[in-house]
């Protein structure tokens, strides 16, 4: 096995809404479309569509938010045999709108999810794995999946968004690549700028710790030196995902061998792509894709 990947799984409605709707309405979307979404659902599509073998963990139930989940996963080559039965789970679900700047706005419900228990975790499946990659929802079971990827000297990537304080500092701290959004990375350290809180977040672990700011590009910390990548300039129609992409794409090119201002460079360029589409798992640039577009791939 290449990558073990657990986290919340949630099923997405994401609808493209015209401006001004009238409240109590009916209105007319142009697109309205379901498909798999969540931190890390979509990073594990990504992550196969970038040619690696990956399993996602976590429930499955008898109901059709299972299946549309499972499906979508496996839509992206994602093995889902790993995934355990249990008859009254279902994937959270998300109605996501989208407006005509490219702006969400998300109603959740996590009634009927069930985040997977440590007890569930088969330790010889992180032996037997190169990678671990979890996000900061699902924190129980993920701890105890970070221990692990520590204990038998795994790679490991977290995506670090929201969590209590002492649970994002331990997670922080076990992760090889502890990759958080501004916002998270400011909650955690307290600062307000990116580089303040990147250096502040690097004395918190011996990872690499990563932060993301959207259009604004990303930040990492190697051996106490600030790298900075930008984000690549395209037409967005949807930044739904980019943040998930960026992961898949980093893990990737961490999993290929690359350093991390490559690794970086590499996630900011496939996490662009993804912004060019409505959906944030409606489709992903191959390996073949990237390769051939290497040429364009400088840190700028
Ligand atoms: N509008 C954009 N145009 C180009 N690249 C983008 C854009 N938004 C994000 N990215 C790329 O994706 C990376 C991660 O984005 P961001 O910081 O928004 O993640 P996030 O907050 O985790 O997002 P998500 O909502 O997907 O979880 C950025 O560092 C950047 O490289
Ligand atoms: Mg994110």
């Amino acid at each position: 096995m290449e990558v073990l990947c657990n986290g919340l799984n949630v099923v997405d409605l994401l609808a493209a809404v015209p401006q001004n709707i009238p409240y109590g309405g009916k209105t007319a979307c142009e697109k309205i479309i379901v498909q798999g979404g969540a931190p890390a659902g979509n990073a594990a599509c990504g992550i196969s569509a970038l040619g690696h073998e990956i399993h996602f963990l976590g429930y499955l139930g008898d109901n059709t938010l299972s299946q549309i989940g499972k499906t979508e996963l496996e839509r992206h080559g994602v093995r889902t045999d790993k995934m355990i039965h249990r008859t009254d789970a279902q994937p959270a679900i998300a109605i996501v709108q989208v407006d005509g700047e490219g702006e969400r706005t998300v109603l959740y419900s996590v009634t009927g999810y069930y985040p997977l228990s440590p007890s569930d975790v088969v330790e010889q499946d992180i032996i037997d794995t190169r990678l671990v990659i979890v996000d900061g929802y699902d924190t129980e079971v993920n701890t105890h999946l970070l221990r692990l990827a520590k204990k038998h000297n795994k790679i490991s990537v977290l995506d670090m968004e929201s969590a209590p304080i002492e649970v994002m500092k331990e997670m922080v701290a076990l992760a090889t690549y502890p990759i958080l959004p501004l916002s998270g990375a400011q909650t955690l350290s307290e600062q307000r700028d990116i580089e303040d809180c990147a250096l502040a977040i690097d004395k918190m672990t011996n990872g690499t710790v990563v932060i993301t700011d959207g259009i604004n590009g990303s930040v990492a910390v190697v051996n106490g030196q600030l790298i900075r990548q930008a984000a690549y300039k395209v037409d967005v129609v949807d930044t739904t995902g980019c943040g998930d992409a960026f992961h898949a794409a980093f893990t990737s090119a961490i999993l290929q061998g690359m350093s991390v201002a490559e690794a970086m460079n590499y996630g900011s360029f496939f996490a662009a792509q993804v912004a060019t589409v409505f959906g944030g798992r409606t489709k992903f640039p191959t390996r073949e894709f990237m390769e051939s577009n290497l040429a364009q791939l400088t840190n700028i």
